[in-house]
């Protein structure tokens, strides 16, 4: 059996784990799932967004599926539960796919999620705010080799989106990726951020794996999704060396939480995602999912008039078809 650590957390997060818990039911009974608690709640009781002993039981699970946590602007000391649970457990690599369901096309996109303006070194001295963007060659590194090992699965090139024509951090780990995939004869093609955006609005199908630093690839990723037509579908994944982390992209969505109308999809496919980590083949999960929408009525936020739970429940039929 598998240990799946559950962190539902809170406004939507439950709603649409509960579904991806009962789809990866329906695909499979090798797996134990064991629930935790986190955020706001939990810090107000320990000072920590997540629990000691949970934390430590958790790194011994052998994958983690995450919902979303709600993080306020001004609770002193409060850092979000996810950016912990990256930190945590080593999290470096952030894959995300963002899918169009109807034909099938994706773009990948690896975001350095360690390193960059979110190492977390900044100082206010003097009137003057310092951040500093760190860029290791051991990160730069693992993370090349990370996408490069997306590139090879999928029998595709790299796109590096950076700032290399001016930032020396670029430079640098532009020079790292070229070298880590040329031992692995993976194209490398450069992208210049500011004019890739445009890019990534237009053509967005055929940048092979887009890598990029921390920053650059948050914003990137979260451009991204519009072209699946809602944040909610989709899937993401955490990985280190230890253990791995899958999450829908969105957040708690408090404006629409608590009205079973949260779209489940980012939840199930991350789902998917987790059991291709564990070995257990997310390809039925996937083909359910586009056997679903072709037919099937969506959430408002893909312009139908679904709730979560006939969308849940219309995914598992296909499941018990295909
Ligand atoms: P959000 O992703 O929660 O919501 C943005 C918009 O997308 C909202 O209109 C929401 O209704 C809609 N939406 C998101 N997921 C949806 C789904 N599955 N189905 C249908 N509609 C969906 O982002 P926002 O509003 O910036 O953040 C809300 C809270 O979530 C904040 O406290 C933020 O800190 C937290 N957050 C947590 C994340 C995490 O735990 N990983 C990630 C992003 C935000
Ligand atoms: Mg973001």
């Amino acid at each position: 059996m598998y240990r799946v650590a559950v962190i539902p957390g809170d406004g939507i997060g439950p709603e649409v784990i509960d579904g991806a818990v009962r789809v990866l039911k329906a695909v499979t009974g090798r797996v134990r799932f064991e629930y935790y608690e986190g955020g706001v709640d939990v810090f107000q009781e320990c000072g920590s967004p997540i629990r000691e002993e949970d934390l430590e039981e958790i790194r011994r699970s052998d994958a983690v599926l995450f919902g979303a946590t709600t993080t306020p602007f001004d609770l002193p000391g409060y850092r979000s539960l996810i950016l912990t649970l990256r930190k945590e457990l080593g999290l470096y690599a952030n894959l995300r796919i963002i899918p169009d369901l109807r034909t099938g096309r994706e773009i990948v996109i690896v975001r350095e999620n360690s390193e960059g303006l979110y190492f977390g070194i900044g100082a206010v001295v003097n009137g003057r705010a310092v951040d500093v963007r760190l860029i290791t060659r051991e990160g730069a590194e693992r993370i090349a080799r990370f996408a490069v090992e997306q590139a090879k699965a999928r029998g595709s090139f790299i796109t590096f989106v950076h700032k290399a024509n001016v930032l020396t951090g670029d430079k640098f780990f532009r020079r790292i990726v070229r070298e880590v995939a040329g031992e692995e004869g993976v194209e490398v093609r450069d992208a210049i951020i500011d004019s890739f955006t445009i890019k990534l609005v237009r053509n967005p199908w055929e940048h092979g794996v887009i890598l990029s630093e921390n920053l650059f690839g948050d914003i990137l990723s979260d451009l991204a999704t519009v072209h699946a037509g809602s944040i909610g579908i989709v899937p993401s994944g955490n990985y280190g060396d230890g253990i791995a982390l899958f999450e829908p992209v969105h957040g708690s969505a408090p404006d629409i939480a608590g009205k079973g109308i949260a779209n489940p999809i980012g939840a199930i496919l991350s789902g998917a995602m987790l059991l291709d980590y564990l070995g257990l083949d997310g390809s039925l999960i996937r083909a359910a999912v586009r056997g679903y929408v072709v037919n099937g009525e969506l959430t408002p936020d893909m312009g139908g008039r679904a709730r979560t739970e006939d969308v849940v429940r219309g995914i598992i039929g296909e499941i018990e078809d295909l």
